[in-house]
Order: C-alpha cells, then structure tokens, then sequence
C-alpha cells in the first residue's frame, strides 16, 4: 500500500499551476503590465481540489499531504482571538481606480500599497481576491462570499485577512453602511440570536467594485475600477472586531503551509443583484474544507480508505460474493 501511496502523490505532470492565491507574492509574482495569467488549476472534475497535487508533482505536494491545510471550520472558542486593536492595517486608497482582474480561478484586485502589523511582523498588502461560496465555515456554517486580503513580509512570509461577505438586506447607503456593519461585527456578543443582524446593509466598496465585473467576465482579462476608498474596510477591520486566528495554508495551489490566517467576525455585505453578478462570473471557487490544524490531510486518509475498499472489493469478487 506504501508503493500505491507514493505513486499517488508524487505521479508528475508538466502542468503549472499558475494564478494561485500567492499570485502578487514571492511565491507567484506578478509580471508588470504584462497579460493577465489563468489559472491552470481548477475546483472541479480532474483539474479540482483531489487532483491539484498530481498537477503539479512535487510542487502542489503539500496540497495533498499536509497538515496544517486551509481553510477550515472556524469553530467558536477553538482559536486564538486577536482583538482589533491587537492588529495595525493601513490600506492606501485608490482615487484613480484599480486594476481588477479575471484569473480564471478569482477575480483580484491589484493593491496599492498597505501594511498588516501582527505579533511585530510587519506584512505589505499585494491583492485581495474573492471566493464564493465562503472557504472557511463560520462554525460549521458556509457564507455566500469570503474576501481574502493577501499579505507578504520582507521575509517572504504570508498572512491573510479572510473577511466573510452576506447578502446584503438592503442597499448600501453612506450614513449608515459603517454602523450597521460594526454592530454585526461581535456575534458572539449575543448567543442565542441569529448570526446576522437586521439589517445589514451592503459595502459601498463592494458595490462599486462589482459594478466592474461585466468588463472582466472571461479568464485573462483586466479591467481598471471606479475610485476605491479603503478607510470604511479598515475601520470595519479594527473598530470592536475581532479576528480568530491560525497557522494554515493557501487555499490553491501550491498550498504552502505557514500562512497566518486571520478570520474577521466583522463581515462585508452585497446586495442580491451585486451577489448574482459575482456568482456569473466566479461560478464556484471554494476549496473544500481541510481537516483540523495537526490532524492528517483529509486526502490520506480517503486514499487509505479507498485501499481498504479496494482490497476488499478484490477479496468479495475473489470469494465469489456479490
Ligand atoms: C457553534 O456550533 C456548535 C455546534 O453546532 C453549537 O453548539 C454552538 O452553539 C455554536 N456556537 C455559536 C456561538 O453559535
Ligand atoms: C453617497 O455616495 C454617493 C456616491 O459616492 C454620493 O454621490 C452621494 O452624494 C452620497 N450621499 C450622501 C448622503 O453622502
């Protein structure tokens, strides 16, 4: 069995995986106004989630064999809490507009500039990108969208700030979008009581930049958004939030392992059109849920468990039973 294992997680392909969630970091830079790369990995059939370290073998390894593999069920009371004002984020605005992105895999948006300071590590923001439906699951519960904001250190480390969208109960509105959000930040402050309070209107900043999805709606396209103001997320951010945090991975290809995730409770919001327009355009982009950090990767153990099927199947037809 041994032998079955190894062929199952080192067979080699010359396929690369390109346009990875590291896609702006170390791991995948960003080539200079150069065309926009697609994906060559996928989420489903023989180029998804079972299939992404045969595509590129020993690279996407960790994708099959680690286990510290993200996302993950975010269960109450398990993790780590950073309180918002454990964590410094400055996200520049972007009054000229930003290069928004189809990869085939996400949509990204290309930063222009901003820090993460953690644990006295110092991060740059390179790009923040969209999944739907939500990749972590808020204690066990899936969210239609998930924003990951990505973030790399001078010494070529990771962190990621995964913000949870909703479907907006009513459009967004200046006065009151800031508000609103931050009171549906503490959930926890309210056990018994719906996750979502009413009503949570939808972010500006999300609606703006949505509005842009029809010019990119086919893999390799770019496309350059309306002005981005940045200072309602990061208030959204730090402002009585609350973050769950923990070592992971990358949610694509090559999964590298000794990301620092931070989860907000405080959540962004879409109005069901603007969620219709993403889902046209994203499809699904979810990796499935990894097991808990430390246990063995979920894809182990299917393979052991479809060994023993497999002998057993052998043993039943070679016994003559049915
Ligand atoms: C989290 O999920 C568990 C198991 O389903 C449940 O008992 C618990 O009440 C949930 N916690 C919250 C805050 O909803
Ligand atoms: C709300 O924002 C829009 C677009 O940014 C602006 O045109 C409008 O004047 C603002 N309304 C208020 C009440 O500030």
């Amino acid at each position: 069995m041994r032998g079955t294992l190894r062929a199952l997680f080192l067979t080699a392909s010359a396929t690369r995986a390109f346009a990875s969630c590291a896609h702006g970091t170390f791991l995948h830079p960003r080539e200079e106004g150069g065309a926009v790369e697609v994906g060559k990995f996928g989420y489903i059939g023989s180029i998804g989630p079972l299939h992404w370290a045969a595509l590129d073998s020993p690279a996407n390894n960790l994708c099959a064999t680690g286990t510290r593999q993200s996302p993950i069920n975010m269960v109450d009371g398990v993790f780590t809490v950073l309180q918002g004002s454990d964590v410094q984020l400055t996200v520049n605005d972007m009054p000229n507009g930003a290069d928004f992105e189809n990869l085939g895999t996400t949509v990204e948006v290309v930063a222009q500039g901003g820090t993460l300071k953690v644990a006295d590590k110092q991060f740059e923001l390179q790009q923040f990108h969209f999944h739907l439906p939500s990749e972590h699951l808020d204690n066990g519960t899936s969210q239609a969208m998930e924003m990951h904001m990505v973030f790399q250190s001078a010494q070529k480390e990771i962190a990621v700030i995964g913000v949870y969208i909703n479907i907006a109960d009513q459009p967004s509105s200046n006065t009151t979008t800031t508000t609103s959000l931050s009171k549906a930040a503490p959930k926890r402050s309210l056990p018994g009581l719906t996750r979502r309070e009413s009503p949570l209107a939808a972010t500006p900043l999300l609606e703006t930049l949505f509005t842009s999805l029809p010019a990119i709606t086919n893999p390799g396209t770019r496309t350059k958004t309306a002005p981005l103001a940045m200072g309602p997320l990061v208030d959204l951010l730090l402002k009585g939030n609350t973050f769950q945090t923990y070592s992971g991975s990358l949610t694509t290809p090559p999964c590298s392992e000794g990301v620092r995730w931070l989860v907000s409770g405080a959540r962004l919001a879409v109005t069901p059109a603007t969620f219709a327009r993403a889902r046209d355009v994203l499809g699904f982009n979810a990796r499935f849920v990894q097991n808990a950090p430390g246990e063995p990767n979920a894809l182990m153990q299917a393979a052991v468990g479809t060994a023993v099927a497999a002998v057993e199947a052998g043993a039943g037809l070679a016994g003559g039973r049915v």
